[in-house]
């Protein structure tokens, strides 16, 4: 299917066989607990409703009378008293809570007391995963949070089971549905940022707090869930170097066309020379990429292993029904398995390098030509100028150029000399590209 191929997601439940055979499925995983009743967890409740194996006995949602809905079945206790679902009978709690706490302690509290989780929650898995893992291995419980990085693609069980006869080396993805759906947008159908942002906010892509989405937190957690997982490399959410979407113009799409580019929300984990090298933000990529096909709501990701070379995962990213999707397929992986948790490989800590790559440059400036001015300037810091970016429409004062590859570090000192420069109004953009 290509990437930008849509498909019904509705069908006729009733005719719709169940997801798995009642003999595969583990009689201690029937009874399923929700915390949150937002997008997830009512696509989430959608599907437990249809499913004759899997019994949902309790909703918890803060103010939960305005959340009830009537195709939830009756037996269902509807609560906003998170502890009514931890203090009862179910077998596994499913967090879809979101934020940090009081999330980290209902999933710690659902494990002590007897139950196994499955959470779609990255903030908690990027910064609490490892020891909530040990925790669920010491009560004899399991863990699952496929639903945490890539919405229905799945990921991190690529990640765990399908590429773990492997070193990966680099993961190099769109992670943010919602900053996905915002660049696609704009590029495609001219949308600007705030109209495709709340487009995707009331299409239920975007977190409660949008500005994890555009500035790339959301995207760092997952990272730092797969460079754990796959490159078994600490990552701390909050150390990867960031940019944010807001700042990206109509005039970048065309300026990235001139080099055979487009621009996306790119996350990159990448071990070179026993460092480790991250990113999260707008990067120029080329057209032919499997990332430049990734539109709408969709996430992509690119594995590099040392023997496999290159998997591309693709698919839904958020949303949710496909986040759903992974939120059930974890369930039932628990269910047919029963509680045993596969053993989890050492995780390193490697220092940290800048990255190294081609970056263009968009500068905005009064009035006269800089190029010559602007080339001494570039060259000064030993670095060469690959291309001069020219758009033949372009009547405002805008000028973009490509470079030869640098290290970040070095693109970000002449983004600040630039600055300095007469008639340059602001610090300039400056972003990689990924070849
Ligand atoms: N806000 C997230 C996104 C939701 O847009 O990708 C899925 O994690």
């Amino acid at each position: 299917v290509a990437l930008g191929a849509q498909v019904s997601l509705v069908g006729d439940p009733g005719k719709r066989p169940p997801l798995r055979a009642e003999a595969v499925l583990h009689p201690a995983t029937r009874k399923v607990a929700l915390l949150g009743f937002g997008t997830v967890g009512r696509a989430v409740a959608d599907i437990l409703c249809r499913e004759p194996h899997l019994r949902l006995t309790h909703v918890f949602n803060r103010n939960v009378e305005r959340k009830r809905v009537s195709w939830v079945p009756d037996r269902v206790q509807w609560t906003d008293n998170y502890q009514d679902v931890l203090q009862s009978d179910a077998d596994l709690v499913i967090e879809l809570m979101g934020g940090l706490e009081p999330a980290h302690q209902c999933i710690r509290q659902a494990l002590q007391s007897g139950k196994s989780v499955v959470t779609a929650n990255k903030h908690v898995m990027a910064k609490y995963g490892p020891e909530l893992l040990d925790l669920a291995r010491q009560h004899g419980q399991q863990l699952e949070y496929g639903a945490s990085v890539g919405g229905a693609v799945p990921i991190l069980a690529a990640l765990r089971y399908g590429l773990a006869g492997d070193c990966l080396v680099r993961a190099c993805g769109i992670l943010n549905g919602t900053c996905n759906y915002i660049l696609s947008n704009m590029e495609a159908n001219a949308t600007t940022l705030p109209a495709a942002l709340a487009e995707a906010q009331r299409l239920g892509y975007a977190e409660s707090n949008p500005c994890d989405d555009v500035n790339g937190l959301d995207a760092a957690c997952k990272l730092s869930i797969v460079t754990r997982l796959g490159l078994h490399a600490e990552l701390n959410a909050f150390e990867v170097p960031r940019q944010s979407i807001a700042n990206i113009l109509p005039e970048d799409f065309r300026y990235a066309r001139q080099i055979g580019c487009t621009i996306r929300q790119i996350s990159l984990a990448e071990l070179q020379s026993n460092s480790l090298r991250s990113a999260v933000g707008p990067a120029l990529i080329p057209l032919q990429s499997p990332l430049a096909a990734c539109m709408d709501n969709q996430n992509a990701i690119i594995l590099t292993g040392e023997r496999s070379g290159d998997t591309v995962l693709a698919g839904r990213g958020a949303g949710g029904h496909p986040t759903a999707v992974a939120v059930v397929s974890d369930i039932l992986a628990i269910a047919a398995k029963g509680h045993s948790m596969p053993a989890v490989s050492s995780v390193r800590k490697y220092p940290s390098a800048d990255l190294y790559c081609a970056h263009y440059f968009r500068i905005c400036h009064r009035g006269v030509d800089f190029s010559r001015t602007l080339m001494n300037l570039i060259e000064a810091h030993g670095v060469r100028m690959r291309k001069w970016l020219q758009h033949p429409d372009s009547t405002n004062q805008l000028a973009a150029c490509a470079l030869e590859a640098c290290s970040a570090g070095v693109a970000n000192l002449v983004a600040t000399a630039m600055e300095k420069l007469d008639g340059i109004s602001q610090k300039p953009l400056c972003w990689p590209i990924l070849g």
